[in-house]
């Protein structure tokens, strides 16, 4: 292309949104409801007040700001909750974001979900251009599904996980690692994902908000433990392929799967952090790990202008903390956050 002909192009582009420390911020994880048909225990309490529903932005609101984030260079987007999929009308934004999948300023359109109803949307999602689900699960045990979900069914998300298979979705199984609870199930959840051609991604427990009598240190399974019970069975290798998440991957060399690791307190992650969240209400939050947010829903209610917006986004951006400070090393809790997992979605 003549140069001259390029000008108008690089003249429209906007200065991409990049942090205090040199992190480019190309993922916006999206929560579009704080409210779930499950209570988790180590996610939520068992009696939760949920937000009114005129806090919430509306499904226009939130095509706004995420298109406005694509135009700043957001290049994944992954919608979470509490549960993505019980917010009435969701279909319509993923059906609304499927135009920037289209014109290819987005890459990936995704969400994390707790299954319960993919029976229902899986076609659905497939039609809006999304390829890959993660679906939260931390047991096969009927029983222990229950009582670690308090509100969940297993034959239900199974169902769910089906339909999504059979609409083409690639799956992946996120599993929260529990000491005294999934520990004894790793090898029939791994040769599980392995036999439906699923991939599996064990999670850290995170000291995420007051969720009671349930004790962080005793629920903490650490990932290099987890490993290391893989090396007894496997040959295991390092993948150094990424998914722009914090995972890291290995394979199994027998069974050839591949397993991602999030490790946010046995090897922190942070430096190479891509991503802010969004509430339901239209929080920026730049850091899971910290109480620091900023509001972007008066900018965007307060004008049509674009241009407000915009300035509170890269405000926000340019004091996103350098990492979390979660840690049990001294056998205690140490940087705890109070807000529930369910806030920002994960
Ligand atoms: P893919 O790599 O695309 O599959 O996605 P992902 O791992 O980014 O998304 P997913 O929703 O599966 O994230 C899994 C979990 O990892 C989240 O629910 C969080 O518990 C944790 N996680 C994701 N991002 C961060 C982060 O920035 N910091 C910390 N500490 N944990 C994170
Ligand atoms: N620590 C780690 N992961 C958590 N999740 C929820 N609460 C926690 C926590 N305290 C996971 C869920 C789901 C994702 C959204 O976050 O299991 O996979
Ligand atoms: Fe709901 Fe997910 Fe929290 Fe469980 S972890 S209560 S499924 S938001």
């Amino acid at each position: 292309m003549h140069a001259k002909s390029l000008l108008p192009t690089l003249c429209r582009m906007k200065t991409p949104l990049i942090d205090p420390f040199a992190r480019a911020i190309t993922y916006l994880r999206v929560s579009v409801t704080d409210r779930c048909d499950f209570r988790c225990v180590y996610c939520m309490s068992e009696n939760m007040t949920f937000l009114p529903k005129k806090d919430l932005l509306t499904l226009e609101e939130l095509d706004r700001l995420c298109s406005n984030f694509i135009g700043l260079g957001v290049e994944k987007l992954r919608i979470t909750g509490g549960e993505p999929l019980v917010r009435r009308g969701i279909m319509t934004f993923f059906d609304a974001m499927s135009r920037h999948l289209e014109s290819g300023a987005l890459k990936e359109l995704t969400l994390t979900t707790n299954g319960s109803q993919l029976e229902k949307y899986a076609d659905d999602l497939y039609a809006a251009g999304v390829r890959r689900i993660n679906v939260s699960l931390d047991t096969l045990d009927d029983e222990k599904f229950a009582e670690i979900t308090r509100w969940g069914r297993l034959p239900q998300v199974i169902r769910g996980i089906d339909a999504a298979q059979k609409a083409g979705l690639r799956v992946k199984i996120n599993t929260v690692a529990l000491a005294d609870f999934n520990d004894s199930e790793l090898f029939d959840l791994q040769a599980w994902c392995a036999e439906r051609d699923m991939d599996l991604t064990f999670i850290e427990v995170m000291p995420m908000g007051d969720i009671g009598n349930e004790d962080r240190i005793t629920q903490y399974w650490s990932l290099k433990d987890l490993r290391g019970q893989l090396e007894d069975r496997f040959t295991v290798s390092d993948l150094t392929e990424r998914t722009g998440g914090p995972a890291r991957y290995i394979r199994l060399e027998e069974t050839g799967q591949k397993i991602g690791l999030i490790t946010p307190l046995s090897h922190n992650f942070c430096e190479s952090c891509n991503r802010v969240r969004i509430t339901c209400t239209g929080e920026i939050y730049t850091c899971l790990g910290q109480e620091g947010h900023s509001d972007l829903r008066a900018p965007l209610r307060a004008s049509e202008d674009d241009a407000h917006l915009e300035q509170a986004i890269r405000a926000a951006i340019g004091i996103k903390p350098k990492g979390h400070d979660f840690d049990y090393s001294r056998q205690t809790v140490d940087g705890q956050v109070s807000r529930h997992m369910s806030h920002t979605g994960g």
